[in-house]
């Protein structure tokens, strides 16, 4: 059984006269631990495919299958149950609540599940583990690195153990070795059986995962599998040409 099951999947837009096919009769499934790019130009329909596969969005026709659940009919209340048991999403902009420590911003969605404290606090630990932040807990977004706070995010995304982690452009607002780091997250987090989508407008970004699926117009265009590129060796190789240029002149640029 697929983890995820759409077909004819469409999210119209009524405009006045005029219908955006934000989402155009998509068929597709992935299965549990895939690991899958989901690009397109601007406007051809990814965000609106990542909100409906997150239960943030109902399609307007068509039928979605969640862990052999049919979603699509679900009211509004239902589908924000299976979004917090079933979903963890992850956003360019980080979302975090600047107030409160990273810790803190782990722990929400358990405080919304209604987990007790002293869980609460082990199990955001945990997912701050995870994701190479076990040390900076009691930090607020502000005192955080971009890259830091990325994944503060896909900790918080995390602490549910959600069936799969949605990431809409999570490296946008990124540089390139901080984007390279994020992906090394994301790819150590499928190895252990995360299933992970996300979504990028950077073929460089896209080498690193095993299915690149494409959007034009809302229509599902293209959808291969390739060999990925291995991140870890590609951060090292990316480290160690920024120490060369960092050293400074005449020493060996080793
Ligand atoms: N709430 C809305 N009302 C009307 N049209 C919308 C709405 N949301 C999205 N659209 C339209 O649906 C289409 C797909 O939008 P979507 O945000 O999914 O694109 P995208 O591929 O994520 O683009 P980008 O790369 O710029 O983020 C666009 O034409 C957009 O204008
Ligand atoms: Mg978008």
């Amino acid at each position: 059984m697929p983890l995820i099951e759409v077909s004819g999947l469409s999210r119209h837009y009524t405009m006045g006269a005029e219908t955006v096919r934000a989402l155009d009769d998509v068929t597709l499934s992935i299965e549990e631990g895939e690991f899958v790019a989901v690009m397109g130009p601007s406007g051809s329909g990814k965000s609106t495919f990542m909100n409906v596969i997150g239960c943030l969005d109902r399609p307007t026709a068509g039928r979605y299958h969640l862990a052999g659940e049919e979603v699509s009919r679900l009211d509004a209340s239902e589908l924000a149950g299976v979004r917090n048991r079933r979903i963890g999403f992850v956003f360019q902009q980080f979302n975090l609540l600047q107030r409160a420590s990273a810790l803190a911003n782990v722990e929400l969605p358990l405080i919304y599940g209604g987990v007790a404290p002293a869980d609460r606090h082990r199990r955001a630990s945990e997912a701050l583990d995870r994701v190479g932040l076990g040390d900076r807990g009691h930090h607020l977004p502000l005192e955080l690195s971009g890259g830091q706070q990325q994944r503060v995010a896909i900790a918080r995304a995390l602490v549910n153990t959600p069936s799969v982690l949605l990431a809409d452009e999570p490296t946008g607002a990124l540089d390139t070795l901080t984007s390279l780091e994020i992906m090394a997250v994301f790819a150590a987090l499928n190895r252990q059986g995360v299933t992970v989508l996300i979504v990028t407008h950077e073929e460089e970004i896209a080498r690193f995962v095993r299915r690149v699926i494409r959007f034009r117009d809302g229509r599902l265009v293209d959808d291969i599998r390739q060999e990925a590129a291995d991140i870890d060796t590609e951060l090292a190789d990316w480290r160690g040409r920024a120490q060369g240029r960092n050293a400074p002149e005449g020493a060996p640029a080793s």
